[in-house]
Formats: C-alpha cells, sequence, structure tokens
C-alpha cells in the first residue's frame, strides 16, 4: 500500500488554517462523496500558479469549486483568470455560489460543457493547465489540451496514481485493474510527450506536473 491516509494528515497539519468557506465546501463534498483535492494539493496548486506567474488558467472539472478556488487564489496575485469546465449542471450552480462567496467571480469564467465538445473549440492558449475530470477519459483530454498549453506552460493532472495502485507491486482488486492500466498507459504517455518535462509528485492521490519547454 503506497498511498498513505496518515501522510495526507500530517501535511494537512503543517498548513495555513483554512476558512471556514474551504472547510464547509469540504464538509459538502464529503457528505455528497464529491471527490475534491485534498488541502495539502489545494494549497500547492495556489502556490505553483503564483510562483508560475500563470495569467491564463484552465482547469478541466469543477465540480463544487473548491479547486477553483486555490487556482483563482493563486491566479489573482498574478493579475489573471481561470476558465474552469464542467459539464455537470448542479455541481456547477453550487461552484458559481462558492466562487461568488469567495469574491473570486472577476477571476472565473465558467462554462458548462462536456469538456469533449468544448475543448476543440479552444483556440488560446493558457500558462496553466489542471485537469481533474472524468479519469476515464484522461487520454482524450491529453491529445485536446497539449496544444492549449503555452510555451513554458504547465500540465498538472490529477489521480495519476490512483489510490497507490498504479505502483507497481501494490494490491487492489481485479476490478480496477482496467483503471490502474489506462492509468498506466496515461502516466507513459505524459512521460513520452515532446516539448514536456515531467515529474510525478506522491501526495494526494498523485499529481503529474508537466512543464513545457520555453522554445
Ligand atoms: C474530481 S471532480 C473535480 C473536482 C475539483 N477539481 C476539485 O478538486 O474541487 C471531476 C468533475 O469532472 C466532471 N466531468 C467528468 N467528465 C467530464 C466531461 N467529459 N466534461 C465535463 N466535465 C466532466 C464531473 O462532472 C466532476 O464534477
Amino acid at each position: 500500500m503506497f498511498y498513505s491516509f496518515e501522510l495526507e494528515k500530517y501535511l494537512e497539519s503543517l498548513l495555513p488554517a483554512r476558512d471556514e468557506l474551504l472547510l464547509e465546501m469540504e464538509r459538502l463534498a464529503l457528505k455528497q462523496t464529491i471527490p475534491v483535492v485534498t488541502p495539502a494539493v489545494g494549497n500547492f496548486l495556489q502556490q505553483l500558479v503564483k510562483l508560475s506567474g500563470a495569467r491564463a488558467v484552465l482547469e478541466l472539472g469543477t465540480a463544487i469549486g473548491y479547486s477553483t478556488i486555490y487556482l483563482a487564489r493563486g491566479v489573482c496575485q498574478n493579475g489573471g483568470k481561470v476558465v474552469t469546465v464542467d459539464m455537470n449542471k448542479g455541481r456547477m450552480a453550487l461552484a458559481k455560489e462558492y466562487i461568488e462567496r469567495a469574491g473570486l467571480v472577476e477571476q472565473v469564467k465558467f462554462v458548462t460543457e462536456n469538456l469533449l465538445n468544448y475543448l476543440p473549440q479552444v483556440n488560446e492558449q493558457f500558462d496553466f493547465v489542471f485537469v481533474d475530470a472524468g479519469k476515464s477519459e484522461y487520454p482524450e483530454y491529453l491529445a485536446l489540451v497539449v496544444p492549449l498549453v503555452a510555451p513554458g506552460g504547465l500540465l498538472v493532472v490529477d489521480n495519476v496514481l490512483f489510490r497507490g495502485w498504479v505502483v507497481p507491486g501494490s494490491n487492489y482488486d481485479a476490478k480496477y485493474n482496467r483503471m490502474v492500466n489506462s492509468m498506466r498507459d496515461f502516466l507513459q504517455q505524459l512521460a513520452k510527450l515532446p516539448d514536456f518535462t515531467l515529474s510525478v509528485l506522491p501526495f494526494g492521490d498523485g499529481l503529474a506536473i508537466a512543464s513545457r519547454s520555453k522554445y
């Protein structure tokens, strides 16, 4: 078993205190079993957006806007914006309410559409793309988002270690075989992308960071 709940809780204990809004969203996500990034991953995304100087951020998979708040808090310090996409209308409505309460409406554009229809129509590039939508669609997203990552930009993907089971030698129920194998193939594709350099960080559910060369 490579995924450590204890590690995640320990990392969380080292974070700055989260405001009541984020805590309320965490409770809702837990109650409605909506998968959202862990607080440690959210905090890291905010830092990474800010430190990379990204001004144009694209998020695939909004859910209730939990990760969107971290991305928007990072990008607002650079004077930029987040475009966030989800096809679930109910979740998008909640996300809009939360973003408004967070005072981040000016920093976020919401797109309620299926990514597989939306992405081929996009004709701008982004400094930071965060992928956290349907796991089985990751290979399709990859082909569509690579051209949307600006030179020098970052492509960040959540859940790439899928509870640690992607690591060879781990034990998991055979019913997850397809998902685990598909995530292994996806990571191989990411690792081989020309122009990109990949790092995989083993916290949260596994976070891949692929940076595109500037030239
Ligand atoms: C893991 S949740 C996103 C969690 C969010 N990033 C966070 O951490 O707060 C994944 C979301 O992707 C959305 N999704 C899945 N497949 C999609 C698709 N093809 N187009 C648009 N949204 C999709 C689902 O509706 C779901 O809300």
